[in-house]
């Protein structure tokens, strides 16, 4: 059998669609297009993928924010699992990222992914909850919708999250994501969902994140170990969807979670 690796480019977006689609059972391939897009705004060169024969039934991408990297949409065709595929697409990343003297890895891991992230010395560090509304409180406070990064902004979101990630947030604001600033807090909304959501204290967040949703928002992805974020979440009616585990490899990073009440997604931190 002939195994190959390739790296995608900005015409394979189908290759990533049709393997995410199956591997995460996820019905919504225009979502799914215009996140390959992102990924490939953020790092062009990060997204993988495996064939057997011609037949393309792997992808996992990374994404590298100086010394720190997220890896994220790791996938296999169902009837390609547990033959050790994933496995193999995952020791590659690694191996890359340790060629571009990458420190610390990090990701999100789903109930499946866990027991092979395990094996390569991945610890756990928090649960990142995603909770969905359906209930839209009225909004509190005012907020600025912004069109373009500030500097204040990619300042507050560098303290929260540990690194700058300019080009991820650039790219969901390239294709209609909108920037809610308060005074010393900010939000990305972006398809129907919200996060980051950076703030410095409780009130900001519950301003931020009520305009979020009168908005059009209608997801967040919490930080567990962020207990304000999740009294927050509960106090507006959030019901929790789904649960991963955040894990890294290498050294803990300065991230500032008190300020995090949402995460910018699963699979870019
Ligand atoms: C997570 C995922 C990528 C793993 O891919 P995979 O190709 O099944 O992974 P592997 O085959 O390398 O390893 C999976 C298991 O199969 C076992 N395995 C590997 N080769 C095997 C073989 N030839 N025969 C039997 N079992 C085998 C491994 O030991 C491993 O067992 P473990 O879970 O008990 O440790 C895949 O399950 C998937 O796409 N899941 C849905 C999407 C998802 O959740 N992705 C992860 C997001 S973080």
């Amino acid at each position: 059998m002939k195994i190959e690796i390739k790296r995608l480019e900005r015409k394979d977006a189908e290759i990533f669609v049709n393997i995410v689609e199956r591997a995460y059972n996820y019905d919504d391939r225009n979502a799914l297009h215009t996140i390959f897009q992102v990924n490939m705004d953020t790092q062009e060169d990060g997204c993988l993928a495996i064939s057997l024969d011609g037949k393309y039934v792997a992808t996992g991408c990374f994404f590298v924010y100086g010394y720190l990297a997220w890896i994220g949409f790791v996938g296999v065709l169902p009837e390609y699992q547990r033959k050790g595929i994933g496995t193999m697409l995952f020791r590659h990343i690694l191996e890359e990222l340790n060629s571009r003297n990458v420190r610390i890895i990090r990701l999100d891991a789903s109930f499946k992914g866990y027991g092979l992230y395990k094996k390569f010395g991945f610890v756990d560090e928090y649960p990142s909850v995603t909770y969905e509304f359906q209930k839209i409180p009225y909004p509190k406070g005012k907020v600025c919708i912004l069109q373009t990064l500030t500097p204040e902004i990619i300042d507050l979101d560098s303290q929260g999250f540990g690194e700058k990630r300019i080009k991820a947030l650039e790219a969901w604001i390239k294709r209609g994501g909108k920037i809610l600033a308060t005074n010393e807090g900010y939000a990305l909304l972006k398809m129907k969902s919200v996060g980051p959501l950076i703030a410095k204290d409780l009130e900001e967040a519950e301003i931020l994140l009520s305009h979020a949703l009168n908005m059009g928002a209608r997801r967040i992805i919490v930080p567990h170990s962020n207990f304000r974020a999740v009294r927050l979440i509960s106090k507006l009616g959030g019901v929790e969807r789904n649960r991963t585990m955040r894990m890294r490899l290498g050294g803990k990073i300065k991230e500032n979670i008190p300020c995090i009440y949402g995460i910018l997604s699963l699979a870019k931190g």
